[in-house]
């Protein structure tokens, strides 16, 4: 049974809450708005997917290093990056509601509305104009588009809308004891920029050579004025950023193989190709002479989960200008001194979990007892399943908890394990596969006879009976990060 309509995100919300994985943030305190709090499995979930990001870009490439800068950073770099003064989202204000939108959001909603309603042709001309007002930073003509398509606030009704104003998303805060003297910083709204202040103390240190990369997971904040779609659009969040530095002129080139490489390295999650797309900028950013985004079809539509960047060397210009600091770089190849280009990829760890989730969570509908029953299943990929295996007892008499025990001491160094002893067998089996766990492992009478136990995979459900001393084996197989990033390829960097 498929429940992957727009009801489904209402589902992967509260099956994530219920299992663990994600809560709402200081929920007894009625919640914060977007900000959420992973729990003990979607803690092991993300992990998983940052090692995944981790070993693909930094551990396989000879000329990737990774850092953990931190999130404060000096004032002026935000300065010089240009987010003090350009780090904006076009806001409308409904004067009745006293809520604010996003007014290119409101309109890219009424595209879909025409779209979804058969009205191709207003939904192209609107597109187009919406297009054209963005580039043009046409605030005035993004308010009459809002007019012209009779757009209402969801929550008064009404269309008694503010101009359309630029607001800006940085958080701030104060830095120092006294009031006199702190100084206000901000709470960084991507990590690239500590990349790129670091970018001299690595290349020397380091001693790479162009074109080489430095990558980074790390948390970044932005004052999100419409937050929603669960961890899609969050005010705290965590970003895994790559600038890959390149010689002037090479820049387009490698971007074009970062686009490769990195919807690659998506698809061997195993979602499907048919998950994924291309969406180029109409605008890109100020620092960039291209940009694309790769999206994901989420139980809502496709949206961006990863944004990949060529930033020209707008930046460590910048950093230079505003440091008084040579952030060059010495190519003894040709003998010339440059500031590098850059290539960024950029991915939210939070959207990269949604879209593991959406694709996973499934309904399946099977027999039981003779009765149609309803299966959920969390189809995750085994090599980032929260839980490797379960380790479950038939019964807790006749020394079966201790054999369980026994054979779970043996894993747990090695693999992500769980024992549960309360509950008939069959529940077990179905709350692991509610969780993810690929395999169940069923302690039994015969187990303390010959020292075989019963293997149930999470897919097929399937059983079958091997030795304890084959298990570590069948898990290895199954479970190997080779499984996953056998796909990549980083041959051509
Ligand atoms: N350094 C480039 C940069 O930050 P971005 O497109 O603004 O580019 C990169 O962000 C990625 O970060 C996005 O593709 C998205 O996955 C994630 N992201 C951005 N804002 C987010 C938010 N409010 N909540 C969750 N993820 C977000």
């Amino acid at each position: 049974m498929s429940k992957k309509n727009d009801d489904f995100l209402k589902s992967i919300i509260s099956h994530a809450k219920e299992y663990g994985f994600v809560f709402p943030s200081s929920e007894i305190y009625d919640g914060l708005g977007a900000v959420y709090d992973y729990g003990q499995l979607g803690v092991e979930l993300k992990n998983n997917l940052k090692t995944y990001w981790w070993k693909a870009m930094v551990q396989m490439n000879e000329n990737i290093v990774g850092i953990d800068s931190a999130i404060f950073m000096h004032p002026k770099t935000w300065k010089a990056s240009g987010h003090v003064d350009g780090f904006n989202d076009p806001m409308i204000d409904n004067k009745d509601s006293k809520k604010r939108y996003r007014a290119d959001q409101l309109l890219e909603e009424r595209i879909e509305r025409y779209e979804k309603d058969g009205k191709a042709e207003k939904a192209e001309q609107l597109q187009k104009d919406l297009d054209e007002a963005i580039l043009a930073d046409d605030l005035i003509k993004l308010k009459e588009l809002i007019e012209e398509h009779n757009i209402a606030c969801p929550i008064s009704g009404t269309r008694n809308w503010t101009d359309v104003r630029q607001f800006n998303l940085m958080f701030s805060t104060q830095m120092g004891a006294t009031s006199e003297g702190a100084e206000k910083v901000y709470l960084r709204p991507e990590s690239a920029q500590g990349i790129f202040l670091n970018f001299l103390n690595v290349q020397k240190t380091s001693r790479l050579k162009i074109p080489f990369g430095i990558a980074q997971i790390g948390k970044a904040f932005r004052n999100e004025v419409i937050a929603r779609q669960f961890v899609m659009r969050m005010r705290e969040f965590e970003q895994m950023e790559l600038q890959f530095f390149v010689q002037p002129g090479t820049e387009l080139d490698w971007y074009e193989k970062w686009k490769q490489i990195r919807l690659d390295w998506h698809m061997a999650l195993g979602a499907g190709k048919e998950k994924y797309r291309f969406e180029d900028h109409v605008k890109p950013a100020h620092y960039a002479n291209a940009a694309v985004d790769i999206e994901f079809e989420y139980p809502f539509g496709f949206r961006e989960v990863e944004g990949i960047h060529s930033r020209t060397d707008f930046d460590l210009k910048q950093h230079m200008e505003y440091s008084g600091k040579k952030l060059q770089y010495f190519d003894t190849a040709t003998n010339q001194r440059y500031i590098p280009y850059v290539v960024e990829t950029s991915i939210g760890l939070d959207r990269l979990f949604l879209s593991v989730l959406s694709h996973a969570l499934t309904y399946e509908e099977i027999e039981n007892g003779g009765k149609k029953d309803t299966r959920v299943v969390l189809k995750i990929h085994p090599v980032i399943a929260p839980i490797k295996a379960a380790i479950l007892p038939l019964t807790r008499k006749d020394g079966l908890p201790d054999k369980a025990r026994e054979i779970l001491n043996k894993l747990k160094v090695n693999y992500n394990t769980q024992y549960e002893e309360r509950d008939s067998i069959g529940r077990r089996y179905r709350r692991q596969d509610a969780i993810g766990t690929p395999f169940c492992i069923t302690v039994d009478h015969q187990t303390l006879e010959d020292d075989t136990i019963t293997v149930r995979h999470r897919d097929s459900m399937e059983q079958e009976r091997i030795s304890i001393d084959s298990l570590e084996d069948l898990l290895e197989k199954h479970t190997k990060w080779t499984n996953l990033l056998k796909e990549i390829k980083t041959d051509s960097l």
